[in-house]
Formats: structure tokens, C-alpha cells, sequence
């Protein structure tokens, strides 16, 4: 079964075609970064109109790439939510039409889900049942995962996700959006300092975290330096990159102690980790390192945002048979 899967919750475009015998034949992404970057974050109505234009002929790429023609395809999967409501309804738009003309079923699919699935495309992969860390820009999470469908919630940011966090974060600090990769970049430079972040909720013996209270504790040693130095411009460069380097400390300790937690409890000895945030280098190192228990994470180009991980998740919703809804998005939309 030949499966396009069609990814606009945010600012990428994602187009892919996975086949259930022979694995992902066609991945194409479009990213808005450049479009969104001089308004210092995510403009919504900008984010839909360029969907649509970039559908079509990414479609037409991944086509071209498998080797393909739109006869071929079986099933049209697409993110449902949760997201922006315009750009959700441009990707669902495109890809009922299409399942409408083809006369193909439509596979609508939580787009965490595509998320905490997308490890299952590397050659090593985990096998049921696994925890997930769900670690993106909107969503901070673990999942006991049991199968295809079958997701309980263990705990969540009570506030912001880690990547808004590391987000926002980066623009206080005066880094160009979006921050957050750039963030960790830098903090490889930092060196050790007197600075030291909270690490919130660490010992609040549950599964739940919190975020927004580490960025104010960075604004507020941020102003101090400020006030100490004199400068009130750019911080110099070496502090900038200390305070980096004790921010992403702070988070990536909160989240490796939850997910040694996490396994714990459940009793599973396989973590999975997804999510642009997973993309990160120390959280990647630390969480690699945790004994007794095999961590796996997305191949790096599918942590963040993509239509591969969509097309995979449909394969899967294709093969177990799960119902599919109609023509609707669902900008929130809890996966447990
Ligand atoms: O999963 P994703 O592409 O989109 C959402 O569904 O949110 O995740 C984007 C988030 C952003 O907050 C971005 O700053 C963060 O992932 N991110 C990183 C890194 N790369 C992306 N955060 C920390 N370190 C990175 N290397
Ligand atoms: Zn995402």
C-alpha cells in the first residue's frame, strides 16, 4: 500500500510517500523559517497562504522522486491537528481533494502521533511497548505507549513546552528566531560559571514539568548582569554563551530525571524520543546514557516537522484498520 502523507500544522510544508512493503520512497519539505524570521516568530496567515502554494508542487516532487504517479497512491494521510487552524485547513483541503478525485480513503492523523511514531522509520527500531517523551515547540509529554492507538498520558508541562522554553529563551537573550537550535549551538561554547537555573517540579513525584519559571530566572540573571556590567546592549559573547550552556543544563537534567521516572514506573526498558527538541545535542547525550534501558530518536532529519512521519503514522492507522474521520481539523486536540 502506497500512502501519501501531507504535514502543514506549523510553518513546514511536508510531503512523503511511504510503502508499507518497501519503506519511505519520497520525502519533500518546505520550511518557512526565512518567511516568518523578520516578524520574530510564526505569522499564521502568512504560514497558510504559503501551504497552499507549496502543496501542489511538492506533491509533484515526491511523485517524481518514488518514481510515481498519482494512480499509485492508495490512501491520502493528513495532519488533523493540533496546530494553526489556517494552516491546518490548507494541508486537509489539498489532501481531501485529492483522496475525493482518486477515489482513495482518507487517513486523518494526530500529529504527535506522527511524532512519537517517526522512530519506528530508522533501521533500529523499538518494538512495544516503549515510553515516549513527546518534546516539541507546543508540547512537553510522556506517553506509555502500548501500540499503534493505544497512548496513556503519564505527564505534561503544566506550563510551557521545553522547545518554547529554549524559544523564548533565545529571544531574550538576542538570538535570531528561531532560537532554539541556535541556543544549544552556543551553549557547546559555555563554560562552567557561578550561574545556576532552577531545575522546576524535579522533585514533585509525578510526571508533570514545568518550563516558564526557567526563563523568567534567566531574564531576571540577564538583568542583573546588565545592571552589574553597565552594558544594557548585547551581553558579551561568553557570558551570552555560559548562560546557554546552564539554561540547557537546567532542562535537559529535568527531563532526563522524568524519563528515568517514567520508566520506572511503567516498567519498560525503551524510551522513545520525538519531537524537535529531540533534535538536541545534550538531551540526545544524556538520554543515551541512562543505564539499563535503550533509547531511540527519529533520524535527525525527521525530529522536526515533516510529511514522513505522517505517511508512516497512516501506513499504520491503514494496516490496523482504524476507522478515518471526514473533512475536519482539530487545532487542539489531546492524543490521551
Ligand atoms: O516538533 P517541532 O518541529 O514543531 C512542533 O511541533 O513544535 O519542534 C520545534 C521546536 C522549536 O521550539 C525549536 O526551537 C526546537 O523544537 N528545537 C530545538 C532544537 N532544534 C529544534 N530545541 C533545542 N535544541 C535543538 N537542537
Ligand atoms: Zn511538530
Amino acid at each position: 500500500m502506497l500512502v501519501l502523507g501531507i504535514e502543514s500544522s506549523c510553518d513546514e510544508t511536508g510531503v512523503a510517500l511511504y510503502d508499507s512493503t518497501h519503506g519511505l520512497l519520497a520525502h519533500q519539505l518546505h520550511t518557512q523559517i526565512a518567511m516568518h524570521a523578520e516578524y520574530g516568530g510564526v505569522v499564521p496567515e502568512l504560514a497558510s497562504r504559503d501551504h497552499i502554494r507549496r502543496l501542489t508542487p511538492l506533491t509533484h516532487a515526491s511523485l517524481q522522486q518514488a518514481g510515481k504517479t498519482y494512480r499509485d497512491i492508495d490512501a491520502i494521510a493528513y495532519t488533523q491537528g493540533p496546530g494553526l487552524g489556517g494552516a491546518l485547513l490548507a494541508g486537509a483541503s489539498f489532501a481531501n481533494a485529492l483522496a475525493f478525485a482518486l477515489n482513495k480513503p482518507i487517513i486523518p492523523v494526530h500529529h504527535l502521533e506522527g511524532h512519537m511514531l517517526s522512530p519506528l522509520l530508522s533501521e533500529e527500531k523499538p518494538a512495544f511497548p516503549f515510553v515516549a517523551l513527546l518534546v516539541s515547540g507546543g508540547h512537553t509529554q510522556f506517553m506509555a505507549v502500548k501500540g499503534i492507538g493505544n497512548y496513556t498520558l503519564l505527564g505534561e508541562s503544566i506550563d510551557d513546552a521545553a522547545g518554547e522554553a529554549f524559544d523564548k529563551t533565545a529571544k531574550l537573550l538576542g538570538l535570531p528566531y528561531p532560537g532554539g537550535a541556535k541556543l544549544a549551538e552556543l551553549a557547546r561554547l559555555g563554560q562552567p560559571s557561578n550561574l545556576h537555573f532552577p531545575r522546576p517540579m524535579l522533585h514533585s513525584h509525578d510526571l508533570n514539568m514545568s518550563f516558564s519559571g526557567l526563563k523568567t530566572a534567566v531574564l531576571t540573571a540577564v538583568n542583573k548582569i546588565r545592571t552589574e556590567t553597565g552594558c544594557d546592549a548585547e551581553l558579551p559573547e561568553q557570558i551570552r554563551n555560559n548562560i546557554c550552556r546552564e539554561f540547557q543544563d537546567a532542562v535537559v537534567d529535568v527531563l532526563t530525571s522524568k524519563a528515568k521516572q517514567a520508566l520506572k514506573q511503567t516498567g519498560y526498558q525503551q524510551l522513545v524520543v520525538a519531537g524537535g527538541v529531540g533534535a538536541n545535542w545534550q538531551l540526545r547525550q544524556s538520554l543515551n546514557n541512562l543505564p539499563e534501558v535503550r533509547t531511540f530518536f527519529p533520524p535527525m532529519a525527521y525530529c522536526t516537522d515533516n510529511g514522513a512521519m505522517i505517511a508512516f503514522a497512516g501506513a499504520m492507522h491503514l494496516a490496523s484498520a482504524q476507522p478515518a474521520a471526514g473533512f475536519n481539523v482539530k487545532p487542539r486536540w489531546p492524543l490521551s
